[in-house]
């Protein structure tokens, strides 16, 4: 019946002819997408056949438009593919430098821009060995995302890699496959044990001499998880404070978040900074967040960033200090409090400025406060809705200018004096006015308190109970398997 089937294909026709611009119109609201899939030859076809209006047109060219949008998502094209060896270092660890790949990868059609990342991170005693396997498994990530990285892996000279350890690192950063052009390259900087918390600083000699073979750079401890969507955020947040009028006023960053585990309170929480202890700051229109207690254990930059702030502040040559508080200077302290600027996160994309502080232990043994970031967030949802109804009660004011900032009047108590007068220890903060003399208290977190109470509880228990356990020490227990002929164990004899 060939009358009835060109009937229903017209029916079918008229049925696409609705239906494609529609799918069309919905995918063009959906905002800028990274890495796109590029429409299939057969798909493109049938859009071809089926509908030819300019709102078709319209379509395109909006799409069009959002894919250029997502290849400059990382910045501008890069010229030179990928960074140059060093390998003259003597302190650096040759045998365990890798330089990944030739110039044979293709690149991908619409990936990120390769961004050229020096990624350094400080894992002194390499006790936190587990959390670090942790960054180099997003670093890899990094990778395939199309960043080109160089990590630099500091460690104490006490304390070498053994060659199987070795062999373990390098075997992960060669697992990247490279296929949107990312490399990944690890070099190890044995320091001189006796550095000591001047080991932190030694990083800024690197970025020094090799800030013009990099586009980003990025310091860490060894444990701060920093992924790929860090970096994106970072790099988008940082071209609009380049773009903004007092955009020079302040430094990007980020914050550290835990979780208080599953069966406890399962959330993610900070331990740092209550929810009043930000303040909002206006830059170019949007609303960003500052905090009294900047310490993230981690700081990035751009190139023409840490060039302005080496300008500024001679922000990477190695100052002459000691003891532990150098380790928070070179942890950011010192970019966000002693260099012409103050830290901000964007308010509205703020949980892609939170880290996770792999250990998970200083929430319940630094804060009686600990803020759960489900609440944070939310408080700064109302900040946002508020803001975009043209609600400005939140900005604080500009820091720079005397009598502006609303911060300004007001001070912490210092924790010795809050815990005397109080009782309140940890990251709690009591404020005072010093017009009004007035004091207000953050409290402590009761449920946090409780959950905190739990895991320390089970940390005793656990060390108590570990003291009567003896290590078994066990021959061949390394999980390889052997020739049952050879098998002397229990199970096998008592199988027959
Ligand atoms: C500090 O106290 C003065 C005087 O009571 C008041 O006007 C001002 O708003 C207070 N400042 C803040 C930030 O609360």
């Amino acid at each position: 019946m060939p009358s009835r089937a060109h009937a229903w294909t017209l029916r079918y026709l008229r049925l696409c002819g609705v239906a494609l611009p529609l799918l069309l119109v919905l995918h063009a609201t959906r905002g800028p997408t990274v890495r796109e899939p590029a429409v299939s030859p057969t798909a493109d076809d049938a859009l071809h056949a089926v509908d030819a209006t300019p709102a078709r047109w319209r379509g395109f060219a909006r799409r069009g438009r959002q894919l250029l949008r997502a290849r400059d998502i990382f910045g501008k094209k890069e010229t030179e593919r990928r960074p140059r060896s060093r390998r003259s270092e003597s302190r650096h660890l040759p045998a365990f430098e890798t330089e990944r790949r030739g110039s044979t990868v293709v690149r991908a059609d619409a990936t990120p821009e390769n961004l050229r990342l020096l990624y350094a991170i400080m894992a002194y005693d390499r006790k936190q060995h587990i959390h670090l396997l942790t960054m180099l498994h997003s670093a890899v990530s990094m990778c395939e995302g199309g960043l080109r990285v160089t990590i630099l892996l500091y460690t104490a000279d006490s304390n070498p890699y053994t060659p199987k350890e070795r062999e373990e690192l390098q075997a992960l950063c060669d697992s990247c496959t490279g296929r949107t052009g990312g490399t990944l390259a690890l070099e190890n900087i044995a320091v001189d044990a006796q550095l000591k918390f001047d080991a932190t600083m030694q990083h800024r000699k690197e970025f020094l001499r090799r800030i013009d073979e990099y586009d980003l750079f990025v310091y860490s401890e060894d444990d701060v998880h920093i992924e790929l969507r860090h970096i994106a955020a970072y790099v988008e947040a940082s071209s609009h404070l380049a773009r903004s009028e007092d955009g020079h006023k302040y430094v990007l960053g980020w914050q550290r978040l835990e979780r208080n585990g599953i069966g406890l309170g399962a959330e993610h929480v900070m331990w740092e900074n209550g929810v009043d202890n930000y303040h909002g700051v206006e830059v170019g229109g949007r609303l960003y967040a500052t905090m009294v207690n900047p310490h993230a254990g981690a700081w990035m930059a751009t190139r023409a960033e840490l060039k302005a702030h080496h300008k500024q502040c001679r922000i990477l040559h190695i100052p002459k200090t000691a003891g532990s508080f150098t380790r928070v200077r070179a942890g950011g302290w010192n970019l966000y409090m002693n260099c012409g600027r103050r830290k901000v996160l964007p308010v509205r994309n703020f949980q892609n400025f939170l880290v996770h502080h792999l250990p998970d232990k200083n929430w319940w043994q630094r804060s009686e406060c600990a803020v759960a970031v489900p609440d944070l967030l939310a408080h700064f949802r109302g900040w946002n809705e508020r803001y975009a109804r043209g609600d400005r009660s939140m900005v604080c004011g500009r820091w720079w200018i005397p009598g502006d900032f609303c911060r300004d009047e007001l001070q912490v108590v210092p924790a010795g004096e809050r815990k005397k007068r109080f009782g309140i220890k940890g990251s709690c903060t009591v404020w005072r006015n010093r017009t009004s003399g007035e004091e207000t208290i953050t409290l402590p977190n009761e449920k946090m308190k409780r959950l905190a109470a739990i895991v320390q509880a089970r940390e005793d228990a656990g060390s108590r109970a570990a003291k009567n356990l003896r290590v078994v020490a066990s021959s061949g227990g390394d999980g390889r398997s052997i020739s049952s002929r050879r098998f002397r164990g229990s199970m096998l004899r008592h199988g027959g």
